[in-house]
């Protein structure tokens, strides 16, 4: 394998793809990749990453790998909009649990696969939350192109994505420490064994998220919407966001900007401390280093670790935090913090609502339904919630939720602070007798 460089050898800032846009066949309008619609028998233009190669042209087509990613839906939904203060038809939902793996890493990840490829990759390794790996390890089983390596943190991970890369026979590393600890080791590891390493700090991962922008224009006919709604774990999806939208914006192809909200968990929120109450910005590319560092001692220090439900999203050490800066202050981005209880209780209004989501996606409702009750989102705006993962990557959140077992709901949800479940929908207990099963049924329905 070549030697592949993330980051800056001399000052160790994480390397962007930067386009040379004259010498390249950009598109007059976005409405001419509607024409790649009719065409599902080329799997470039069925993949809902390739179909829009023109804006991420850093691999030649025929090397661009694809397991059919970004097959995914912008679906307005009224419960939510309800639940969250906006008025009908304001809210929408990218739902990115329909990828292959069930998550919107696999859009990242038919990219950063692609770039191995041309490396001349034999294996690939991340450390995970859950998601990247279960994306990683598809990507390896279906292609058979590379061997996958994951890192994941003990006790760390929902059993659905761990079940995955175990399914699709990833070599599976469990440290005995968490996200954090696993990042850090990963990136050792892969230096000194030369492995492709596919975490979101490898720029062509952001490439590839980048089109999940592009997806959401195209649900709403090519409109930019008022506000697009993420959560921040390592801060890839909101960087490659930023990153869209700025290069949209310059190729002349949007006519304004969305602006960008990034929601952290309250027991995960780097972010939120850093930007909104130290005051970090972009500043131009140069961000204050000595408020990090000072930042990340204090952590040390203090021993404080990431604790949070949403465990996809279980982060202190955002590897992606100057790109998603860059992107706040293109977007006139905000950042919040939501509770363990927030980020549930939305949860299951988005399930009640048809597209169940696993804890980590539904901060991105929970925090719109903040910035409503705050005033910086107007009722009339027409926002965009993404929905990172798919409801069974986490089944455990889910029917602790809505159980009966105090105990299993004190085991599961108690321990993270959450107190109630104030939409869960209980299973009726019921004799095995038909007029007692009739009976219930007349007295719930
Ligand atoms: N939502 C889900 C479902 C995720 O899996 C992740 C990240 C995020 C949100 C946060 O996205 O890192 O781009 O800010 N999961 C990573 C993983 C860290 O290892 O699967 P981000």
């Amino acid at each position: 394998m070549e030697e592949v460089h993330v980051a800056c050898p001399r000052c160790g800032n994480l390397l962007d793809v930067a386009y040379a846009w004259d010498k390249a066949r950009v598109p007059r309008s976005l409405r001419e990749f509607e024409a790649k619609w009719a065409d599902r028998a080329n799997p470039h233009y069925f993949s809902g990453v390739w179909r829009f190669y023109e804006l991420l042209p850093f691999a030649p087509p025929e090397l661009c790998v694809t397991v059919g990613e970004g097959q995914t839906l912008l679906h307005a939904s009224e419960g939510v909009a309800r639940y969250v203060g906006l008025r009908p038809g304001r809210l929408f939902l990218q739902y990115e649990g329909m990828n292959p793996s069930g998550s919107f890493k696999d859009n990242g990840m038919s990219a950063a696969f692609t770039h191995a490829r041309m490396t001349g990759a034999t294996r690939a390794a991340c450390a995970s939350t859950g998601n990247t790996s279960a994306s990683l390890a598809l990507y390896c089983s279906a292609t058979r192109l590379m061997k996958a390596v994951i890192f994941v943190g003990s006790g760390k991970i929902a059993y659905g994505k761990l079940s995955q890369a175990l399914d699709y026979g990833a070599l599976t590393v469990q440290i005995a420490g968490d996200f954090d600890d696993a990042m850090a080791r990963v990136q050792e590891v892969s230096k000194r064994l030369g492995i492709y390493l596919v975490n979101s700090l490898n720029p062509f991962r952001l490439e590839g998220q980048k089109t999940i922008m592009y997806r959401v224009l195209e649900g709403l006919r090519w409109e930019v919407p008022d506000w697009i709604v993420v959560p921040g774990g390592n801060l890839g999806n909101s960087s490659a966001f930023g990153k869209a939208f700025i290069e949209l914006s310059q190729l002349g192809l949007i006519p304004r900007m969305p602006r960008l909200a990034v929601i952290n968990a309250t027991g995960a929120n780097t972010l939120y401390r850093l930007v909104e109450h130290e005051g970090l910005r972009w500043n131009g590319g140069a961000p204050c280093q000595d408020l990090i560092r000072k930042f990340y001692a204090e952590m040390d220090a203090q021993h404080r670790r990431a604790h949070t439900i949403a465990s996809a999203i279980e982060i202190n050490r955002p590897v992606n935090l100057p790109k998603c800066l860059r992107a706040l202050e293109a977007c006139r981005g905000v950042v919040r913090q939501v509770s363990d209880q927030e980020i549930l209780d939305a949860k299951a209004q988005v399930g009640a609502g048809g597209l169940g989501c696993e804890p980590a996606s539904a901060a991105s409702v929970a925090g719109t339904k903040l910035l409503v009750s705050e005033g910086i989102i107007g009722p009339d705006e027409r926002v965009v919630c993404v929905l990172t993962g798919h409801q069974l990557k986490d089944p455990d959140a889910t029917v602790a939720y809505h159980t009966t077992d105090q105990e299993l709901f004190n085991k599961v949800l108690g321990s993270r602070g959450v107190r109630r479940a104030a939409f869960a929908n209980r299973a009726v207990a019921v004799a095995n007798d038909l007029d007692e099963i009739i009976k219930a049924i007349h007295l719930y329905s």
